[in-house]
């Protein structure tokens, strides 16, 4: 398994790119299966949820061809389904596995979808998903640990979902069933992160009638059929704020290139509210100076436009190098705090109860073996490793190897000393 060895204190100077988002490519290769025709996809990030995602796609008889260079494109097609399986082998590995469940039901009426189970973040049920399904007509049931669903007459109908929970693979799923459903299906309480505009997006080229996105209310008249398209994923968000924070933790100087500044407005504001100065340069480009003194901000995570869960971990690190308290608050899952125990071992003063941690700073952190827990949790040890006194060795990075295309690349691009440690035994 492999590790990452950083030696911290070293300013991040220079300019990064940011890769497609993974959060996006996942539905719309998804999406993929809802026509006969071929769809080619852009600027998808080479990680490894998205090379599980292909395989779960060619379990199902897609076709799928990857271009590695110059950028990782897609063609997926998908002329026969024969398979509307996903199975366990695959989902336990990758949960996003359950977002093939609205296609297939769309396109062929039936699916069996290994249950996700929990991950470490979370129980995570996806029980909204098949409600909603349930809504549309589909009689669903479990049995050996698969979600086994079925439209009578092979077609589900358009139904008025109103969501208990603001649910974003929920909202693509239902999103994707309704489609090709008969009649219109309204989502109310629908997420409104730029991964679902993004495949709405997708799936409006692909000639679906949705209007609505960027909102919560989405509005869906199934049609007979989709045809093939061309889409290239939006940049990813996570990724961009996670340089910001490693430009801003770091004291350095970090131009972030090929990213959507209008998604990144929590996280913009918040570090500024920290303290690290940052600049807006253009429609794709930020750049983050290091603050002559970062201070501690609260946060609370909410869904988007609010501040992202999946920057929590990565939020936490910059606090423990603030001066003064940061109240961070968890909303959207359970038991996201389980890096903070691992900086703590590096030094770093937090206390946690319940879905509240309180970090006071500065810490002086200092390196020695952490592990990482799951993918953003991972991209908080880094951080926190970056401005550590001494060696930090990550261990379990394969979490961080499923959305960070190159991590290691780009930082050492921008002057940091963190190499990837391959070893034959965990
Ligand atoms: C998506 O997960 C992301 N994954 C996650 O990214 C992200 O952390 C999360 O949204 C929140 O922003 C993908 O897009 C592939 P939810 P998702 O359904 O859709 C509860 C990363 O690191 N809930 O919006 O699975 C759920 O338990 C990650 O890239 C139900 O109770 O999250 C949670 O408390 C990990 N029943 C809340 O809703 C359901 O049926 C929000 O979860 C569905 C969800």
């Amino acid at each position: 398994m492999d590790k990452f060895r950083i030696k911290g204190g070293k300013a991040l100077r220079g300019t990064v790119a940011v890769s497609g988002a993974k959060n996006s490519a996942l539905p719309v290769m998804a999406a993929a299966l809802l026509t006969v025709e071929k769809v080619a996809l852009h600027n998808i990030p080479k990680v490894r949820d998205l090379i599980t995602m292909s395989k779960l796609l060619a379990f199902m008889d897609a076709k799928v061809t990857i271009t590695e260079f110059p950028s990782s494109d897609y063609v997926i097609e998908t002329p026969k389904l024969n398979h509307a399986e996903a199975p366990y082998e695959l989902v336990k590995t990758m949960r996003a596995s359950v977002l093939t469940l609205g296609p297939l039901m769309a396109r062929v009426g039936i699916a069996r979808v290994s249950l996700p189970g929990g991950c470490a973040i979370g129980a995570r049920p996806v029980d909204l998903h098949l409600k909603a399904l349930e809504q549309m007509g589909a009689e669903i049931g479990t049995s050996h640990g698969y979600i086994e669903a079925r439209a009578p007459k092979g077609r589900l109908k358009g139904a008025h979902i109103v969501f208990e929970k603001i649910t974003v693979t929920g909202t693509e799923n239902i999103l994707m069933a309704a489609v090709l459903a008969d009649g219109e299906t309204v989502l109310e309480n629908a997420a409104r992160e730029p991964e679902v505009t993004d495949l709405v997006a997708m799936l409006r080229k692909m000639g679906a009638q949705i209007c609505g996105d960027g909102s919560s209310t989405l509005r869906v008249r199934g049609v007979e059929k989709l045809h093939g398209t061309e889409h290239t994923v939006i940049p990813d968000r996570i990724e961009a704020g996670t340089l910001l924070v490693a430009g801003a933790i770091t004291g350095g100087d970090l131009t972030i290139k090929d990213c959507a500044p209008e998604h990144l407005g929590a996280v913009i504001a918040k570090l500024e509210q920290a303290g690290a100065p940052i600049e807006i340069v253009d429609k794709t480009t930020v750049r983050v100076r290091g603050a002559k003194k970062l201070v501690g901000a609260d946060v609370t995570t909410e869904e988007y436009p609010g501040f992202a869960t999946d920057m929590q971990a990565q939020y936490m690190a910059l606090a423990t190098q603030a001066e003064g308290t940061s109240v961070i608050s968890e909303r959207i899952f359970e038991n996201r705090f389980l890096h903070a125990s691992e900086m703590m071992r590096m030094g770093a003063n937090i206390s946690i109860e319940g879905h509240t941690a309180t970090v006071r700073g500065p810490a002086a952190l200092s390196g020695t073996v952490v592990q990482a827990s799951d993918l953003r949790a991972s991209a908080g040890l880094v951080l926190a490793g970056l401005v550590a006194s001494g060696e930090t060795m990550i261990e379990r990075v394969y979490h961080i190897d499923r959305g960070y295309e190159g991590i290691v690349e780009k930082l050492r691009g921008v002057g940091a000393e963190i190499e990837r440690v391959h070893t034959a035994v965990s």
